[in-house]
């Protein structure tokens, strides 16, 4: 690692490139055959999810639209609070078309009980999620993704795309993150 990612906490590597990698395929071979002849619109979360959002579309074979949107849920650090607010919304309309909304990590649910309620309103023909951690212990709210790479224990986890305080997306490796004074260390 290098000093970008050292400064007061501790990185220890989850998962590896190539099990992300096979973790990502697998869900795009479900999703392939699932819509297959369907008109697919995958909604990517900004940030978290664009690094798996690419990785994705280039397993895929078959053809799919982009679009993003930014939500702000008053998350600092690790700890996240109730409101959520939508910062950049979908472009592409929505109406009759099947969607797919791609998230990085589950925690509590809410932001994505939050974007699929309002999804909803654009009378989509379906909505499903996909996203790449879920971390079920978290769970606050009712929410299972349709398609998801694996599971993971309650740790704040970083790398591929997900962020703490935006540091550490940059890195290709899944990790998880212990303060350097921790008692364990
Ligand atoms: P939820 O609304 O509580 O389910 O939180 C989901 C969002 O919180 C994700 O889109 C992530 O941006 C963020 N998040 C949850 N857990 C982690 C984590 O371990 N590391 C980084 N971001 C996380
Ligand atoms: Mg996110």
């Amino acid at each position: 690692m290098n000093s970008k990612g050292m400064e007061r906490y501790r990185l220890h590597r989850l998962f590896s490139q190539e099990q992300i990698a096979s973790f990502v395929q697998t869900m795009a071979d479900r999703i392939s055959k699932d819509y297959d002849g369907r008109e697919l619109v995958l909604v990517c979360i900004l940030k978290g999810a664009f690094v798996f959002l690419s990785d994705l579309i280039r397993y895929l074979r078959i053809p799919v639209q982009v679009d993003f949107v930014r939500l702000a849920s008053y998350r600092s650090g690790m700890k996240t609070c109730g409101k959520i607010e939508i910062t950049k919304d979908v472009e592409i309309p929505l109406e009759k078309k099947d969607v797919l909304i791609i998230e990085d990590i589950i925690d509590s649910g809410r932001t994505l009980q939050f974007l699929k309620d309002r999804l909803a309103l654009l009378n989509p023909l379906s909505i499903k999620v996909c996203a790449l951690l879920d971390k079920k212990t978290r769970r606050e709210v009712e929410m299972e993704a349709d398609y998801l790479g694996t599971d993971v224990d309650d740790l704040f986890v970083v790398g591929y795309g997900i962020d703490f305080n935006e540091r550490y997306r940059y890195l290709p490796e899944i990790y998880y993150v212990t303060p350097i004074d921790h008692p364990e260390e």
